[in-house]
């Protein structure tokens, strides 16, 4: 029914279903002027608020699924972490002791908000465009959490986890009860696949991300496995973490612009693949966007491929190349 859960699970579709990363978001006119009447927070907060700006690309696009509106920091509430977005995520207290590690206690309902915005979506889709739920992976929220927003190197992050290791799989044990509360809450929910975005996960080497990384994020997806939601898991600058994503417990691995599509498909055997245009190339002409699709399509074959952009789509993103690029991605037929 859904050519993107298929996709996912490496059955065969007809063409190669597309969704993109930041679908609902500042490229968009009609998410501005949504913007302009309601802060972020609020957004996110208000179930009728987050599922308009949820199903304003589905309007426009013709994609293959849709994918909840909130951020990554949302669920964090329920740790008891106040977060504000400026516009990216900024904490006024950043984790950096064992004890206000200790302090964080997990609350029952994890973002109930989210569970309304869910279900007021997937009564809005056809049964041939799926709903994605998201969290983010533990270390990637560690990241955030420990250093107090973005940054370019992670410096307090980093620092932290090479001097307080106990204190930092506290921080992450945590993290992944409250992912697990949350996704199941989001399958509950109305979401038939979730995605698990590790945006960070490449700051580190292959044996800090084993030892950080890896275990957690394949307890809260093998937490998932009972529910029948396909799995995909993300990273960005990961392509020397390849061979432990393997070993993930995902129907479907997210592959940034820069890893070759080919080479992702012989390093993660049995995995669906989704991505992976650079989202720079939405800027180029109309012939150039049509051929780069082409290449990318051609090179998912030979297994399960969900198109998709390297990364998160820019802002200032022309919404005919939208277009375009969605229409010729449907338009190439799947051998
Ligand atoms: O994909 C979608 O359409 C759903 C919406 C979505 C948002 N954030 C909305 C948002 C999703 C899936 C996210 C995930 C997210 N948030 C990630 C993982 C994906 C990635 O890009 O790597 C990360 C790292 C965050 C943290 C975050 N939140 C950042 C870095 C920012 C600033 C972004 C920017 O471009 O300035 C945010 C804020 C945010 N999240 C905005 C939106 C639409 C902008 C807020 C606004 O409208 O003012």
């Amino acid at each position: 029914m859904s050519a993107f859960l298929d996709a996912c699970r490496a059955r065969p579709t007809a063409y190669t279903p597309i969704w993109i990363m930041r679908q609902a978001g500042r490229y968009l006119p009609e998410y501005r002027k949504l913007r302009s009447q309601v802060d972020f927070v609020k957004l996110t907060r208000t179930p009728e608020f987050a599922a308009e700006a949820t199903l304003q690309p589905l309007r426009r696009f013709e994609l293959d699924a849709g994918i909840l509106f909130s951020d990554i920091m949302t669920p964090l509430e329920a740790l008891g972490v106040e977060i504000a977005f400026t516009p990216g995520p900024s904490i006024a207290e950043p984790l950096r002791s064992r004890a206000a590690i200790e302090a964080l206690a997990l609350r029952d309902e994890v973002a109930p908000f989210v569970g309304a915005a869910l279900r007021i979506v997937r009564a809005a889709l056809t049964q041939d465009i799926a709903l994605i739920g998201f969290a983010g992976a533990p270390l990637t929220l560690a990241a955030y959490l420990v250093e107090g927003g973005g940054s370019k190197e992670y410096e307090h992050f980093r620092r932290f986890l090479r001097s307080e290791p106990a204190a930092m799989h506290e921080l992450l044990e945590k993290l992944t009860d409250l992912s697990i509360r949350y996704l199941r809450m989001q399958i509950a929910s109305g979401a038939q696949a979730i995605q698990l975005f590790d945006s960070w996960a490449g700051l580190h080497d292959l044996q800090t991300y084993r030892e950080f990384g890896l275990p957690y994020n394949a307890r809260i997806l093998a937490a998932l496995a009972d529910t029948g939601a396909a799995r995909i898991y993300f990273a960005l600058g990961a392509a020397h973490l390849i061979q432990a994503i393997a070993e993930i417990p995902a129907e479907a691995v997210g592959v940034d612009w820069r890893t070759d599509l080919a080479a992702a498909r012989a390093r993660l055997p049995g995995k669906a693949l989704q991505g992976n245009l650079d989202p720079a190339l939405l800027f180029a002409d109309r012939s150039t966007i049509t051929a780069e699709a082409h290449s990318i399509l051609d090179q998912g074959r030979g297994g399960g491929h969900v198109f998709n952009l390297g990364h998160g789509i820019w802002p200032a993103t022309p919404i005919d190349a939208v277009a375009h690029l969605v229409e010729t991605v449907q338009a190439y037929a799947r051998p």
